[in-house]
């Protein structure tokens, strides 16, 4: 079976890796590239997306979209974990072409309205462009087949703050609105990614045996595994934007629960996304007419793992 997907994204290494191994998989279409503010600027995600859809020979239309939070001061780009360029600042030549006249809100409405129950969005940075899509046609929500995200913790600590990850806490309201609409959503988040461990020796042999894109993906990774190294004390990167993909291949991969999903759009606990498992209910308001979300607990990450580089040795 072909999956139809949009891929929301703010690249970034990790994104790249995702964009990428959707690229390579034979079972995905990837119908276009939406852009959001995120680890960079909207304007430097669109480029990247460009860079990475012509370089990989797929130019599928790239629609640049939100460069702020819908309600709050945006927080500083994570350069510090991509480098300034999203690239890792390995100086990868730029793409010259153009972007799609549309927003991505509006790129994302116009698609899942011509393929009505056949888009999965995967949503890979702030949830932004997906809220303003449901405001703009409240509809789209039945007439999307999936959406899958990376975003979230529900029973791992954070990564930006204790409770928070970081495209959960870059725009909260937006994260609240996509987990409350009446769309069937999974959420990939640390609860799994923190699970796979991605090693270097992963990209080299990828490298081996597709020299462009595992070279590429190689040499900008150095950047992020410099951080994980630095900050966390890891020898490699968590998986993060790329498990999506896995999912939308095999989600036999993964183990679910399900529950409503709330985020925390202010105080201490900012962007911390908070699950009311189902059938358990609570006293306390702002739980009640909340949709079930799937949210991913488990995961096979050898079978993981050997999944992205098969996909991406084959090319
Ligand atoms: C998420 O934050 C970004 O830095 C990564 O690209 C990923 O989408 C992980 O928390
Ligand atoms: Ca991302």
């Amino acid at each position: 079976m072909t999956h139809k997907i949009i891929i929301d994204t703010d690249p970034g290494i990790d994104d790249a890796m995702a964009i990428l191994f959707a690229f390579g998989a034979a079972d995905i279409e990837v119908l276009g590239l939406t852009t959001v503010f995120g680890n960079v600027s909207a304007e430097r995600a669109t480029l990247n997306a460009l860079t990475l859809s012509q370089w990989a020979g797929r130019p599928v239309p790239v629609a640049k979209g939100a460069n702020t939070p819908l309600m709050m001061e945006p927080r500083k780009h994570a350069d510090y974990v991509h480098g300034q360029d999203g690239f890792g600042n390995i100086g990868w030549p730029e793409a010259a072409c153009e972007r799609d006249v549309r927003s991505a809100p509006h790129f994302i409405v116009d698609t899942v309205n011509a393929n009505p129950g056949e888009v999965t969005l995967v949503a890979l940075g702030p949830l932004t462009n997906l809220a303003l899509a449901l405001e703009l046609d409240p509809d789209i929500a039945s007439k999307v087949k999936e959406v899958v995200l990376m975003g979230g913790a529900v029973h791992e600590t954070g990564n930006v703050s204790p409770v928070a990850e970081a495209n959960l806490i870059n725009d909260p309201h937006a994260g609240d609105a996509v987990f409350g609409a009446d769309w069937p959503v999974t959420m990939i988040g640390l609860d799994v990614t923190h699970q796979v461990l991605l090693k270097s020796g992963v990209l080299e042999r990828i490298e081996a045996a597709n020299p462009e894109q595992g070279g590429f993906l190689n040499k900008a990774a150095q950047h992020y595994f410099g951080f994980y190294r630095e900050a966390m004390g890891i020898d490699g990167c968590y998986f993060h934007d790329a498990a999506t993909i896995a999912y939308v291949l095999d989600p036999s991969l993964f183990g679910c629960r399900h529950g409503a999903i709330r985020v925390a759009t202010d105080g201490l606990a900012i962007g911390q996304t908070m699950m009311a498992p189902e059938g358990r209910s609570f006293p306390t308001e702002g739980w009640e007419n909340r949709p079930l979300v799937k949210v991913a607990v488990e995961v096979d990450d050898v079978r993981v793992l050997s999944l992205f580089e098969r996909t991406l040795s084959a090319q």
